[in-house]
């Protein structure tokens, strides 16, 4: 007989043919406050990065002992709920730090040398009446990174390759040939551009703030490959139409899939659709990852990529 998993979140078909033949799956994606009856005895559910696992849907669950992360991040499951039960949380680290860093790279130089925008430039005929304006130049410029975890670091390597000179800020400085700044704002006015590639949750909730991007100033660039939750949005647009910093490139938004209206009109933000990590590599790695815990954890193994402790 197939295991019974609950599932609460859209995921890729090269996952769901898969999961679909391995389990018996539970599809609450639509509405996972109002869980059907058959999802109570449940001890698998499974999430991505951008699902809200709360207090109250664990409650919901009596049998619950583990919740499966389609995604690196996990800032939307209650994470101290789940401990006080004893469930445990995998998700899916390293195998797309390539990919998102990769991105990151993607977004810089494409808001830095408006690609998006001269790729338009070219299509609409415009080239016929002058040329492109200047863009800005990437190699040599100064970077900063909030967060230099795995994907930080990632990108970091990348933008060594343009000889970028990199600073950083985290919890503590680390044993890295760049710079540490203790502030985020300290940073900010440091650089020329500024990624964000921290996770999302309480302790980084709207740390990019009119704070940190007046301190990044009229030449600024803010990159974001982390969280939404990470920059309030409403302070970003107000900066970015008053040219108080110079341009955003983002892929992630506060309230996905819904983006601040006012960025939608904006022409100095480069918007993306949450798709750092969406290569057919990286998701084919992601499902084999998801799959590989839960199927340890139904064989009572030890499972492959819990989160940290
Ligand atoms: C992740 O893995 O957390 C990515 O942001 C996709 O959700």
């Amino acid at each position: 007989m197939k295991s019974h998993v609950l599932k609460i979140a859209r995921l890729p078909e090269l996952l769901n043919e898969r999961l679909y033949a391995q389990y018996e799956v539970i599809d609450a994606t639509e509405n996972p406050a109002d869980l059907p009856a058959s999802a109570l005895g449940v001890r698998a559910l499974l999430a991505n990065g951008e699902s809200r696992v709360s207090r109250e849907l664990i409650e919901k669950l009596p049998e619950l002992e583990i919740i499966v992360v389609f995604g690196v991040g996990y800032d939307g499951v209650d994470v101290q709920a789940a401990r006080e039960r004893g469930i445990r949380v995998t998700h899916t680290p390293d195998v797309l730090t390539d990919d998102v860093a990769d991105f990151a790279m993607a977004l810089l130089l494409g808001i830095g040398r408006r690609t998006a925008d001269a790729d338009r430039f070219v299509r609409t005929g415009a080239w016929s009446d002058g040329p492109f304006p200047f863009t800005r130049k990437v190699s040599g410029a100064r970077l900063g990174i909030i967060g230099l975890g795995r994907i930080g670091k990632a990108i970091a390597r990348r933008a060594a390759g343009f000889d970028m000179r990199i600073a950083y800020t985290g919890r503590k400085p680390q044993d890295v040939p760049y710079d540490f700044f203790a502030s985020v704002v300290e940073l900010a006015a440091a650089v020329d551009f500024l990624v964000i590639a921290v996770g999302g949750g309480e302790q980084t909730l709207h740390l990019v703030d009119t704070e940190v991007l007046d301190a990044l100033g009229p030449q600024g660039i803010l990159i974001n490959v982390g969280r939404g939750s990470v920059i309030n949005e409403g302070a970003l647009a107000a900066a970015l139409r008053d040219k108080r910093i110079y341009a955003a490139g983002l892929d992630v938004f506060e309230n996905e899939p819904q983006v601040h209206p006012d960025l939608l009109g904006l022409d100095n933000v480069l918007l993306a659709p949450h798709m750092a990590s969406a290569t057919q590599d990286t998701r084919q790695a992601m499902a084999d990852l998801t799959l590989s815990n839960l199927a340890a954890y139904f064989a009572g193994e030890a499972l492959p990529t819990p989160i940290p402790v």
